[in-house]
């Protein structure tokens, strides 16, 4: 690194302990009061800035990476999805683009799991019962929900989120089946059963969670044709994002019983979801909160400080997507 040391601009609030580490290697120019920049905010303050520090709220489109100042070197972002950045636009600019994979599958695969047991036991029902001081009395058939237990999961994406996911699963005694764009070696794959489609996966979930990347090859991949592959009463979670699910096809299925339950962590056009979600009892809602635990959020932005570093020392970043 030269003696100057790189200006880095942050779009936002970052853990204490990684702002405070940013700023003895760099010149980080922080987001203290964590609003949302505006695209024009967030191209006035990149005017001379080395590299910027996103998150997947950030929509770094082909349009505004071509508006950036040719200072810019680097988008490097605390997520393991890069489907808010284009990538070809980035690469034909010269900039590079790093992510944080690895780190974050233990948080998210927890998560996975409270969206599984939440949607399978009506827990945002039960909650909203007991809150509203409604709840008036108890029997046997009272909120009966879907055991857990012993149910065959099926797992689209089994990359590392996926992998923690099956091996929670399997404390439930849970049946994993999965599909993957290639089969996992078999000490990684353990007892799972591969699919080589869709077509072959759907009907043996009784659970389903998707944890692919978006792309325009997973793109809205859950819609009605292959809901309708699923068995009836199954359960859908989504902690991935909420492009790769068709969410008319998705309500419709709640609706018509077709689907017991779905829990979701990711929407299409986050925050301002589909209102028709919130009248659904049988969807359990999260604000995409997959990686968000202290621990994780910190071990992602030591992560990214440690790819701006090679960056600025002219090594190759360890997390580099293009
Ligand atoms: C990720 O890492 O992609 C999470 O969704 C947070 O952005």
């Amino acid at each position: 690194m030269t003696d100057q040391k790189p200006t880095i601009v942050v779009t936002r609030k970052l853990p204490d302990a990684v702002e405070q580490r940013l700023q003895e290697k760099f010149n980080a120019k922080l987001n203290a009061d964590d609003h949302p920049y505006t695209t024009e905010e967030m191209l006035g303050l990149v005017q001379g800035a080395d590299a910027i520090y996103a998150c997947h709220t950030d929509k770094l489109s082909a349009d505004v990476i071509r508006r950036l100042p040719n200072t810019v070197r680097a988008i490097v972002n605390i997520s393991v999805g890069v489907d808010h950045v284009d990538l070809d636009t980035a690469k034909s600019q010269g900039i590079i683009v790093t992510n944080t994979p690895g780190v974050l599958a233990d948080a998210t695969a927890e998560l996975t799991m409270l969206l599984i047991l939440a949607a399978a036991r009506r827990a945002g029902e039960g909650e909203r019962l007991v809150r509203s001081g409604n709840w008036n009395m108890w029997s046997p058939s009272f909120m009966l929900g879907t055991q857990v237990t012993g149910k065959r999961l099926g797992i689209i994406g089994m990359g590392g989120v996926g992998q923690v996911v099956a091996q929670r699963a399997r404390g439930f005694a849970m049946e994993i089946h999965y599909y993957n764009r290639t089969r996992l070696a078999s000490e990684i794959e353990q007892s799972a059963q591969y699919h080589p489609g869709y077509e072959s996966l759907l009907p043996n979930c009784d659970f389903l969670s998707l944890h692919c990347p978006a792309t325009p090859e997973t793109h809205r991949l859950l819609n009605a044709e292959r809901i309708a592959l699923l068995p009836d009463g199954a359960i859908v979670v989504n902690a991935a994002r909420g492009s790769v699910v068709d969410e008319g096809a998705l309500m419709a299925a709640l609706k018509s019983g077709k689907l017991a339950a779905a829990g979701l962590d990711v929407f299409d056009n986050e925050p301002h979801i589909n209102s028709a979600f919130r009248e659904l009892e049988n969807v359990f809602l999260m604000p995409h909160v997959g990686s968000a635990t202290r621990e994780t959020r910190n071990a992602m932005g030591f992560m990214v400080i440690d790819n701006l570093k090679a960056i600025f020392a002219d090594q190759e970043p360890p997390n580099r997507v293009v």
